[in-house]
């Protein structure tokens, strides 16, 4: 495991995205606050947060809504029904091969519905209908069809989350996902960021892959949901 280096907001992901490079995506009542929700699903509140602010969260999620908290440490008062726990992990890039980008489209607002339906069929995590506004998305296509996506999610400052990092089932094992996380990591590194990632700490595939392209696993993290009283 990665000794904690440089490392300020990568235990917070959201909020310090959202209260930084993402600001222009979020929507807050006091302190809690979201993403827009056709963006990201995502919500946070300070790192000692009372019942008051919960009730702010409350109030800008909206009664019997899904707050998705991500990776916060704290959790919300009993009256708030827990919907998922999830074993994650976090891994941030080391150095490791860099390439140009042969054979990876970058998608449009166009690509969206191909997106979201290749989404659907491979589930790397939520993808909503105005992900790709976050950062950059990289494709593959084959015959016209996409096959294998990968993109910009999270942007603590100094960091950029890799996130959507999948391909169809019948075009796995030719390097897509490989080829694609490989020139988002060209990207960030080249405007002095550090690439970042979450994956299922089940996902024995991924995490092999990712650790051959030179990331490491920094610390392992609790992804939560819970029902809006
Ligand atoms: C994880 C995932 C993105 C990998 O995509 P991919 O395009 O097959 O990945 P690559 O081909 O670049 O690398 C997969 C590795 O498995 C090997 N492999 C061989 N046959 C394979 C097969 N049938 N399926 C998958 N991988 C195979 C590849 O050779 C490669 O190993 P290598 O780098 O040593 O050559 C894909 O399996 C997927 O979409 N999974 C579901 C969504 C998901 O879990 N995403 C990750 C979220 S963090």
């Amino acid at each position: 495991m990665l000794a904690d280096r440089n490392v300020v907001g990568l235990d917070e992901p959201v909020g310090t995205s959202l209260r930084g490079p993402h600001a222009h995506f979020a929507r807050t009542v006091g302190r809690a606050a979201a993403y827009v929700p056709d963006v990201a699903r995502f919500a946070t509140v300070s790192p000692d947060p009372d019942g008051a602010e919960w009730d702010d969260l409350a109030r800008l999620l909206g009664r019997g809504r899904l707050a998705d908290m991500f990776s916060l440490p704290v959790v919300p008062p009993s009256s708030w029904e827990p919907v998922f726990v999830l074993d994650r992990l976090q891994m941030v890039w080391c150095g490791g091969p860099v390439e140009d980008g042969t054979g990876v489209v970058e998608l449009g607002a166009d690509d969206v519905p191909e997106m979201l339906d290749l989404a659907a069929r491979t589930r790397p995590g939520p993808f909503c209908p105005r992900t790709r506004e976050l950062g950059t998305y990289v494709g593959v296509r084959e015959n016209g069809a996409l096959v294998a996506m990968a993109g910009e999610r999270l942007r603590p400052p100094g960091w950029t989350e890799v996130s959507a990092v999948c391909t169809a089932p019948d075009a796995r094992g030719r390097g897509h996902a490989a080829r694609l996380v490989r020139a988002l990591v060209t990207r960030i590194a080249a405007r002095g960021e550090r690439p970042f990632l979450h994956v299922a700490k089940a996902n024995a595939a991924a995490i092999a892959l990712y650790e051959r392209l030179g990331f490491e696993t920094r610390t392992p993290v609790t992804f939560r949901g819970f029902r809006v009283p």
